[in-house]
Order: structure tokens, then C-alpha cells, then sequence
């Protein structure tokens, strides 16, 4: 028979049910077929038995948030920030996004697609399974159409499930400098109906001196007519009503929120909206961190992501961002886990990911570690020794 059978495991994570002792998992093609007690297995001889050699196994990390295509270099920057000069200031002197942006345009598919999938190798080889991918960084209708292009490819060819989102409204470009509407209608007019065809989301970066409520609700709007979901940038640098337009319009997901309130929590809790936190922005930026705990509370769907880009978020691992959302955040380890797993997976609608249990599509990892705990409490190591993707063993770190 064709398939895995891992023995010796330390801790099982299926994120169904409480954590079992002496487990085995066993997969058989795209899934797995079984996952629990070695006493109680059935007849699990004739697959390739990988011994686990009491590695904590845990199903592979969901990462619901990354702006990981782009060209360009924005290290300068950062050191311009350690240096006192904030965000918004860059942005306005056409640094930040706009500079990403004018690389972007000048780099081809092909280069584009090398740049990405060096990053997305070495976030497989971390743990990551799945990931979202947002445009955002052409700003124009031919360079977004590239970016979405780009981002389904790599769900082609690359061992990794891909989500992509239209974020054309991640700036105004600079050609349309003092003309936000006549961008906003290009955006409704022209680049969502040719976008819609390769992406399951639109995206809205609502924010003070970016898009207001009013665009976003209209960008949305038209979005819906397509047949996308809605994913928002929310509440990250101040409070701007993202996280309530988010539960009106009845959004997959609210991002950031790093501003959000415990009304914005009751609202998107109703209206079913997944909280997207995305912590490894704020210790960049060394600005406000979400209010982690207070959204679990409140009975959000709450999903860590690495939020991948070049300006506020240049993490590719999900192993730092848990750390991150246990010490900097408050959550609880098991909550964090859960969070970089299910919660990423139920955020973008994928229902049979983030889980270990039969039927199941086999992506997981096997950790160096007896069991996650060492996740968050050594952030500086990569603790992944095998990673399993569709049934596939797609990675040996030994
Ligand atoms: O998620 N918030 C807007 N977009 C990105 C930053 C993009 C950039 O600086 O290039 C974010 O933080
Ligand atoms: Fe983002």
C-alpha cells in the first residue's frame, strides 16, 4: 500500500478533541486515513513507516495573511525607522508601498514568481501549508493582473495551497496623485472584473490617509456583484471603522486590529468575521499589538498570520509570529497554535484544513521537539523536521 504510517510520536495535535498520548498517524495518498492511539489503530501495516522519534507532530501552519509577491528592497527604510523617522512620514515622502510598487512594475512575471518562491520555500520548510496571497503592489491593471498571476502559479507549482486576494486598493498610485476617486472608479470599473477570474478575496487597506469607509464599503460592494469575499485591512494605525464595515458587509476576515474595541469584537463576532492578527507588524513598526486575548474572549475566530511583506512584516516563518502572539499578545500557547492552524484555515473557508483527523488532507509537520510548547519558547530556531503536504513528504530537515 502506498502511504506513511509515523510512529514515536511526542504530542499529536489533530485540533479535534484533546491531545493524544502514544499516537500514530497514518496517511494514505492525499490524506490521512487514521489519527490516534498506536492501542486502538487498526491494521496499519505496508506504508512506509517514518519513526517520529518523540517529535511532536501538529497539522501545518495556515497563513492567512501575506503580501509575499513583490520586487525590491526596502532595508534602508527600515534602518530610516530605527532611526526616528515613522511610517507615515516615509509613506508621504513616496517611500513605504510606493516604492515596493515601482519596483514591482518594472520586474516581469518570471522574476516575479523566482522572488516568491525562494520566500515560499523557505516557509514550507518552516511548516507553512497554506497561505493567502494578496496583490497590492502594482496598483495598475496590468501589474496587479501579474501579481494574481503570479500568486496562482505558485499554487501550481509550488507544495503549498494558495488563497489569493485582489488588494488594488492597497494605495493610491502615484499617477493619480490628489485624484483618490478617479482611482477608486478604475479600481471598481476596470481592475475587479479582470481580477475577479483569479482571486477569491478583495482586500481594502482602510486607513486614515488611505481608504476611507465609504470606498472601501463601494469597493466591496462591487466586489460581492463579482462573486468575492472580503478580507480588511482594519484598525491597524488608528481607529477608522475597518472592523465594523468588516461585520456590515459580512467579511471572511478583519486584519490587524490592532485599534479594534470590545464593540468591534461584539460586531464581528455577530456577523461571524474571523479575526486575522498579525503581530510580527507591530513588533516591526514598534506600534500598538492587537488586543489577542480580548477577541478570543469575546468568541472571535482568531487566526495568527505572518502578514509577509517588505515594509511592516518581513517574516516569512510562522514559528516567531506564534512566539510573538504568546509573549507580546497574551494568548496561550494552545490558543496560538490553534490560531497559526485551524483559525488560519477557517478564515479563508477551507473547512477539512487545519486538522488532523480522518479524511483529512495530509499536511502537517513533524517538530524537533516533543511537543509545541517549545514553539513559542524558542523563537530563534526552526524546530520543523519534516513537513507533509497533500500526503506528500515534501521536506526532511535530517
Ligand atoms: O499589512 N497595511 C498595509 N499593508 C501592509 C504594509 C505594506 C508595506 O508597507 O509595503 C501591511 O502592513
Ligand atoms: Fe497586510
Amino acid at each position: 500500500m502506498d502511504g506513511f504510517l509515523l510512529t514515536g510520536i511526542g504530542h499529536l495535535t489533530t485540533n479535534v478533541g484533546p491531545s493524544i498520548a502514544d499516537a500514530v498517524v497514518a496517511i494514505d495518498g492525499s490524506r490521512v486515513s487514521y489519527a490516534g492511539s498506536a492501542l486502538s489503530a487498526p491494521e496499519l501495516e505496508g506504508r512506509t513507516v517514518i519513526d517520529c522519534e518523540g517529535g511532536a507532530v501538529l497539522p501545518g501552519f495556515v497563513d492567512a495573511h501575506t503580501h509575499v509577491v513583490f520586487a525590491g528592497d526596502r532595508s534602508a527604510e527600515f534602518a530610516k525607522r530605527l532611526a526616528g523617522v515613522s511610517y507615515a512620514e516615509i509613506a508621504a515622502e513616496g517611500g513605504g508601498i510606493l516604492s515596493t510598487v515601482a519596483a514591482t512594475r518594472t520586474a516581469s512575471e518570471d522574476e516575479l514568481f523566482a522572488l516568491a518562491s525562494n520566500r515560499i520555500w523557505r516557509m514550507i520548510g518552516a511548516g507553512t501549508t497554506t497561505i493567502e496571497i494578496k496583490s497590492g503592489y502594482g496598483l495598475d491593471p496590468e501589474t496587479e493582473m501579474r501579481l494574481l498571476k503570479v500568486a496562482r502559479r505558485l499554487g501550481q507549482e509550488l507544495p503549498v495551497k494558495v488563497k489569493t486576494t485582489f488588494l488594488g486598493a492597497h494605495s493610491v498610485p502615484a499617477e493619480f496623485k490628489g485624484r483618490r476617486d478617479d482611482y477608486v472608479q478604475l479600481v471598481i470599473d476596470e481592475m475587479l472584473p479582470a481580477a475577479a477570474p483569479v482571486a477569491d478575496y478583495c482586500d481594502v487597506f482602510v486607513e486614515e490617509g488611505v481608504f476611507d469607509v465609504d470606498e472601501g464599503r463601494a469597493i466591496f460592494d462591487a466586489a460581492a456583484a463579482l462573486g468575492l469575499g472580503a478580507r480588511v485591512h482594519a484598525e491597524q494605525l488608528t481607529h477608522s471603522g475597518g472592523a465594523r464595515l468588516a461585520a456590515d458587509i459580512g467579511a471572511a476576515s478583519a486584519d490587524h486590529l490592532d485599534h479594534a474595541t470590545p464593540e468591534d469584537a461584539a460586531a464581528l463576532v455577530d456577523a461571524g468575521v474571523a479575526a486575522v492578527l498579525v503581530p510580527g507588524a507591530s513588533y516591526t513598526l514598534r506600534s500598538a499589538q492587537a488586543p489577542g486575548p480580548m477577541l478570543w474572549e469575546a468568541g472571535c475566530t482568531v487566526a495568527l498570520a505572518t502578514d509577509c511583506n517588505p515594509g511592516t512584516s518581513y517574516f516569512e516563518a510562522m514559528a516567531p509570529i506564534i512566539s510573538l502572539g504568546v509573549v507580546q499578545m497574551g494568548l496561550t500557547t494552545e490558543q496560538a497554535i490553534w490560531s497559526a492552524t485551524r483559525g488560519g484555515a477557517l478564515s479563508l473557508g477551507l473547512d477539512d484544513l487545519g486538522v488532523i483527523t480522518p479524511g483529512a488532507p495530509a499536511d502537517l509537520v513533524v517538530l524537533d521537539a516533543p511537543s509545541p510548547d517549545h514553539i513559542p519558547y524558542r523563537p530563534g530556531a526552526n524546530l520543523v523536521s519534516r513537513v507533509f503536504a497533500s500526503g506528500r513528504s515534501v521536506l526532511t530537515h535530517r
